[in-house]
């Protein structure tokens, strides 16, 4: 009877769909013209509920002055359980004063609740800095963040940053943020903590089998997230003509 039962559940068990373990991470850099701007992101989220997107909003190099039209539009991608919002924050390579870091932070964490931000992403991460860094990262805890009880951090060296004190204050690490080429000159890329690690590739000129099996290769290694655009110029100002796809890619190879 018990191994009846026993058996019943490892049946069970077995069928049921593992969810996707990488996420996609998206650098949103590109202004909301109109709403057909974000209109792939919205709908990947949508189509795909169980791919975890990591969004980062910058409106202006960082927060920039109070934008409705801007936090409107990161409303409609606001509230959907696979989305985790956070707000471009650059450290100029930890030479940027903490009060005016905090100052950034402070503007996101005051949106209005339709468009609130779950936390921070902190672009041009200097490695051997782990006191400017905790100082920074700290700021942005300490603020509050609707419905959170605490800010998600995603810090940007976009290089394997070395000094593994990183990752005890961090929630994700972007560890590469380069060309495909250069991920093909690199590889296999260092993964000292694959699952708060991210990469971010531009310039994919591979066919569809090949990104395929790079997106195998990530969900095989527990990397956290990835974003590749085949987009060679301004990479993060539109979708590239793989988004689709990729997206497509992440949602399948679990
Ligand atoms: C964050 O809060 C802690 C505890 O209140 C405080 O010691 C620290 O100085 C704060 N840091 C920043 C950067 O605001």
């Amino acid at each position: 009877m018990i191994l009846a039962t026993l058996l019943a559940i490892l049946t069970f068990l077995a069928v049921v769909p593992v969810h996707a373990q990488t996420g996609i991470i998206v650098p949103l850099y590109s202004y909301p013209e109109t709403s057909a701007t974000w209109e792939p992101l919205e709908t990947a989220i949508t189509t795909y509920p169980d791919v975890q997107f990591y969004v980062i909003v910058n409106p202006d190099s960082g927060p920039g002055p109070t934008d409705t039209n801007y936090q409107a539009a990161v409303a409609t991608l606001h509230g959907y359980a696979n989305v985790l919002l956070v707000g471009y924050v650059y450290t100029s390579n930890g030479a940027r004063p903490l009060d005016e870091v905090q100052q950034d932070i402070n503007t996101y964490a005051a949106w209005p609740s339709a468009s609130s931000l779950a936390g921070i992403f902190f672009d041009e991460t200097q490695a051997g800095l782990t006191s400017t860094y905790t100082a920074y990262t700290d700021a942005a805890r300490n603020a509050t963040w609707p419905g959170r009880t605490t800010a998600y951090v995603i810090l940007n060296p976009g290089t394997d940053i070395g000094d593994s004190d990183y990752y005890t204050f961090a929630d994700q690490i972007v560890t590469f943020e380069d060309t495909y080429d250069r991920y093909q000159t690199l590889a296999p890329l260092p993964l000292p903590h694959p699952a708060q690690q991210s990469f971010i590739m531009n310039s994919f000129d591979g066919t569809d089998e090949t990104l395929a099996s790079l997106v195998q290769a990530f969900q095989t290694s527990g990397l956290a997230s990835a974003y590749i655009t085949d987009l060679t110029t301004d990479f993060y100002k539109s979708f590239g003509s793989d988004w689709t796809a990729f997206v497509e890619d992440v949602n399948t190879e679990t």
